[in-house]
């Protein structure tokens, strides 16, 4: 077994709920965003969507297009200058297959077609107009009934692997009772804030980009691959974006276009999607069917958990959702059973959405565990505390931390789950409401990406810190200094944090909800390294009081550096420097986690959510009233922060449980409601009451922060809950998602 790690002593920052410190300069619209850089004798790109989802393009007006006068180029497959790079290869661990214009074929509606360049942003998007494209259309499929399923080979991204632990028929044959239900959930589409920009330069073989980014040093790579230059070539500027959610961890075919037009052309050129694009080919949450099948003994113990899902994707690249991997970690079944399967439809390729696998995974699982307890004559939570996992089931590992256990009791304990009545329709509020209860069972896995960071303790007794990975909209920018501030032993107002420059040390990805741990990770060591050297420079200094200290451990707080356990000597960091000479001291350190800890652990996030909503009995008008998340994540850096991710992780689930669905037109394969007008999302209105527990969790194992993530657990459990409750107040299951009115109409 791996030693554990020593918890590491935090200073005053780490814990406390720190207001952003880029809020101020997002609110009052100082902070740059890619698509506000405007460089000189910049050229606007506007690309022309496919309209339809399946066939070929067979002519274009490009003379009309041409002939406009802000015009300057009109690029087709026709005439679209080489790239070096293979379109249907995937550079980088995070790649899609791109579309750019390498054919005349088309693969799904939404997919660029044609690149029109102009002096203004209305020259180029009056020109694409023009384009008046003509295509010969076949026939499309886009929907999981409209192709055969497959059963997915694993391996690589995208390409999820299922699992087989103990005796699957015997389990079933085993239970005493017995459920087999089918949940669906739909495609969703990323739409955050922002939506999708470049402004790309080129100086000789150098490209430099602003571009959001939650990969900054890996998507460096992937644009250097098809213009065959270093990716040291490449720079990539992203400081702030407007959300990501997964879509930008993955360079879209549209950037590479806007980085081909500016080569060619010799200008910088800029290219922003508009929100309608934003429904193409930027990846999307695909459609999923989940089949449960669970079989239980006389004592509610799950004899069997068998979970096979089916999911889209592309015709020409792979990402299937992960949604049975929310079965593999959760219940302590006696046989488990997860299976993936695929269908190809004409439709973009779907990719990582906020809480991949687990989030449409868990939809499904809790609400079967909810038919599966109503079937047993159990509560569902005493269901849950029957079958808890006390050990990873399949992998029999021990969890590095899993306080689940005080999530649930928490949860309902602040919920007021007890006295719930077993049977649906039984509470009506003074209105004549139907009220319900439900609940949910929340896990994400807590991957660490490698990072590396540098810290530099300048002789004036400020510190400034990097690494390059983004800070999204979550808050990274607040909570990674107050860890490096921690490190150094100084407060947060003396240390400076730069990210979201590729020229910085590696950050890594912003992504599957580990970049506090990673990023993290590394700043601290960076942190402790610098501490290290200061220590030596002191140890070894004799006009230092801190002189001859030897093999003492350090600790550095409020700017002074001290011998471990004895306050009585210490020394301020820039008596230290100014005797040395007066420069600056610089450390570096990595994020990343020893394979063996992976192999020795089972690493999770965890959390029980808990839903009321009211039901109007004859418009069946559903309102989430009351959501209570109580979730255990390891180590909180920043309270105020996490909480705030936890809550839109609950709004999101919300979302998915009673709003978000794209529509595919299934003559012409297009969206049709491809906006923010048709694509519903909650609003204030929809969100009455929600609130927030963090549980306490002290982890040894999952990194020295003994962080785990909070970004992404949110939405896992929403979603059963609100399913759940919906049942629990009607008496009628639905078991598509989202749940809207008439299905309770009609059901
Ligand atoms: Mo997340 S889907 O890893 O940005």
């Amino acid at each position: 077994m791996p030693d554990t790690v020593q918890p590491i002593r935090f200073g005053s920052n780490s814990g406390q709920p720190v207001s952003r410190r880029d809020g101020i300069a997002k609110v009052t619209g100082a902070a740059t965003f890619s698509a506000d850089n405007s460089p000189a004798n910049l050229l606007h790109a506007v690309y022309l969507p496919a309209t339809i989802a399946r066939g070929r393009v067979t002519h274009f007006d490009t003379a009309a297009a041409q002939a406009h006068p802000g015009v300057t180029h009109v690029i087709t497959p026709a005439n679209r200058p080489d790239v070096q790079g293979d379109p249907e290869a995937k550079p980088t661990l995070f790649s899609f297959r791109v579309e750019i214009l390498q054919d005349d074929s088309v693969r799904y509606a939404g997919q660029p077609i044609a690149l029109v360049l102009g002096e203004t942003l209305e020259a180029a998007t009056e020109g694409a107009r023009l384009l008046a494209p003509q295509y010969a259309a076949e026939p499309v499929a886009t929907d999981l009934d409209d192709g055969a399923p497959f059963d997915i080979e694993p391996g690589g991204f995208g390409r999820p692997q299922g699992m087989v632990h103990g005796d699957i028929d015997a389990g079933h044959a085993a239970a005493r009772q017995a459920i087999d239900v089918t949940y669906e959930t739909p495609a969703q589409y990323h739409n955050a804030m922002e939506t999708h920009a470049i402004v790309a330069e080129w100086d000789g073989d150098r490209l430099t980009l602003d571009v959001p980014s939650q990969a900054l040093n890996m998507s460096c790579a992937a644009y250097a691959y098809f213009f065959g230059i270093p990716a040291e070539n490449v720079t990539v500027r992203s400081p702030y974006l407007g959300g990501g959610f997964g879509s930008k961890a993955i360079p879209i075919g549209p950037n590479i276009l806007a980085i081909l037009a500016a080569r060619m052309t010799g200008r910088p050129v800029k290219l922003m999607l508009t929100r309608q694009q934003m429904f193409g080919p930027t990846g999307h949450r695909p459609a999923t069917r989940q089949r449960l099948r669970m079989g239980i003994d006389a004592t509610g113990a799950l004899t069997a958990l068998d979970h096979e899902s089916l999911s889209a994707s592309s015709r020409f690249d792979d990402f299937f959702e992960p949604a049975s991997n929310a079965s593999q970690g959760l219940y302590a079944a006696g046989a488990l059973r997860s299976v993936h399967k695929g269908v190809r439809l004409d439709i973009g390729t779907p990719g990582p959405m906020r809480a991949p696998g687990e989030a449409s995974g868990a939809a499904a699982l809790e609400c079967a565990m909810d038919e599966m307890a109503h079937a047993a004559g159990m509560d569902p939570l005493e269901f849950r505390l029957r079958n808890y996992a006390e050990t990873e089931p399949g992998t029999g590992k021990p969890f590095s931390s899993k306080a689940l256990r005080d999530c649930y009791l928490q949860g309902a304990e602040r919920f007021g789950w007890d006295g719930r009545p077993l049977d649906p329709g039984q509470m009506r509020d003074e209105a004549g409401l139907l009220v319900g209860w439900g609940m949910g069972t929340a896990l994400f896995p807590c991957p660490m990406f490698a990072a590396e960071a540098r810290a530099t303790l300048r002789p004036d007794g400020t510190a400034l810190v990097e690494t390059s990975a983004a800070d999204m909209g979550q808050g990274a920018w607040t909570s990674l200094a107050q860890i490096a501030a921690d490190s150094l032993g100084l407060p947060l107002d003396k240390v400076a944090f730069n990210a979201g420059h590729s020229s910085l040390p590696d950050g890594g990805v912003a992504g599957g909800s580990g970049h506090t741990a990673t990023a993290g990770t590394a700043l601290h060591e960076a942190g402790c390294d610098v501490i290290r050297q200061l220590g030596e420079i002191a140890a070894t200094d004799p006009a230092s009081p801190l002189h001859g200290a030897g093999n003492a451990r350090f600790v550095a707080r409020d700017g002074h550096l001290f011998i471990e356990g004895d306050d009585s000597r210490s020394e301020p960091f820039t008596d230290i420097l100014a005797r040395a000479g007066g420069a600056a001291l610089t450390g570096s350190g990595k994020g990343v986690r020893p394979p063996e800890v992976g192999q020795e652990f089972a690493m999770s996030s965890h959390g029980a959510v808990f839903a009321e909503v009211r039901i109007d009995p004859e418009l069946c008008q559903m309102r989430v009233t009351r959501l209570v998340g109580a979730f255990a994540a390891g180590r909180i850096i920043n309270p105020k922060l996490a909480e705030s991710q936890l809550m839109g992780g609950m709004i999101w689930g919300t979302s998915f449980a009673l709003h978000e669905k794209v529509t595919h037109d299934r003559t012409t394969g297009r969206i049709v409601n491809a906006d923010l007008a048709g694509y519903h999302v909650p609003v204030n209105a929809d969100v009455l009451g929600l609130e927030v527990i963090t549980v306490h969790e002290d982890d040894l194992h999952v990194n020295v922060l003994g962080v785990k993530g909070v970004g992404e657990i949110g939405i896992v459990g929403t979603v059963g809950a609100i399913g759940n409750a919906i049942w629990h107040a009607t008496g009628k299951r639905i078991r598509r998602f989202p749940i809207r009115i008439e299905d309770l109409l009609t059901a």
